[in-house]
């Protein structure tokens, strides 16, 4: 399949009106780039459900904080085209910077209060008002039908699905599942920043994960003793500097001390020079616990 990169609103707008006048849906894959079969999982999922899939390629300066990694954030266009081709995309979205933000920066942000603050939250000031910002403008710019986002990013997830229907985007927000190496790493771009050393580490995380969720699923409900389980697996780990360990709802993002409904489990820890975070959500709804741990899709 061809697939054609917009680099302007313009172009992107008038592209975007052409194949709504056919009458045809449009999806949206937000993206920095470096695309891994995470994401091309994503594109796929939007080329069954969409006539016409865009995927943005973008690193968003609105979302990175002083000290992080926005200069080193690891680049590919070439490769990201033919990913994103190869997943059934017609449209590769590069806009500059510049293009996105022609004032510098913006004076206006969207900002998701509540769900944005613990976690992640406290830890990135200010990231989730630059995510909300330019998904709100990619959603403006491209207006699908529907915008496809990894369950890895819980948070961002939660956001920006608030964000999508306090603000009423035309676009349903997908949530899709987190892909993962044969040994369990959560696939992320960043993971190309870890030594074989911190690579060999990484999976831990994700080890840790299940054996709490076990305890979840055996009848576990007291958040405080799901936590100090979760802690306790991590504790000692080798080259992981863990900065947030915990349970909570996972669409509120509420912190109740027994817990019910659909339950997160999630993890931020620092891995050598990546900053990698997991989770897992487990479903209490049910019958039965089900837990959501993603697939495994790595080679082994
Ligand atoms: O998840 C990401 O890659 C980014 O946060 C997103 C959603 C593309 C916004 O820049």
């Amino acid at each position: 399949m061809s697939i054609e990169v917009v680099t302007t609103i313009a172009d992107m707008r008038a592209l975007v009106d052409s194949v709504r006048g056919a009458s045809r849906s449009v999806g949206l894959v937000p993206t920095m780039g470096y695309l891994h079969a995470g994401h091309r999982s994503l594109v796929e999922r939007a080329a069954a459900e969409c006539d016409h899939v865009i995927v943005s390629v973008f690193v968003n300066p609105l979302q990175f904080g002083p000290g992080e990694d926005l200069e080193r954030y690891p680049r590919d266009l070439a490769g990201d085209t033919a990913t994103a081709a190869a997943g059934g995309a017609g449209t590769v979205f590069h806009p500059t910077a510049s293009e996105m933000y022609p004032e510098g920066e913006p004076l206006t942000r969207v900002i998701v209060s509540k769900v944005t603050e613990p976690l992640c939250g406290r830890f990135r000031p200010g990231h989730f008002d630059g995510v909300t910002t330019v998904v709100a403008k990619l959603l403006a710019i491209c207006d699908p039908d529907r915008a496809y986002f990894g369950r890895k990013d819980a948070q961002q997830l939660a956001a920006v699905t608030r964000m999508a229907a306090d603000l009423n985007f035309r676009a349903r927000i997908v949530a899709c599942p987190t892909l993962r190496e044969a040994d369990g790493l959560a696939m992320s771009s960043r993971n190309a920043y870890m030594s074989p050393a911190d690579r060999a580490a990484a999976p831990a995380i994700f080890a840790a994960l299940e054996a709490t969720a076990a305890i979840v699923v055996a009848g576990e409900r007291e958040t405080s003793v799901v936590e100090a389980k979760l802690s306790g697996e991590l504790a000692g780990r080798p080259r992981l500097d863990v900065e947030y360990a915990q349970a909570r709802d996972a669409r509120t993002l509420a912190h109740p001390d027994t817990l019910s409904g659909e339950v997160l489990l999630a993890v931020a820890a620092r891995c050598g020079p990546a900053r990698l975070i997991d989770n897992v959500v487990i479903d209490l709804n049910g019958p039965r616990p089900a837990v959501d741990a993603g697939e495994i899709k790595g080679e082994p």
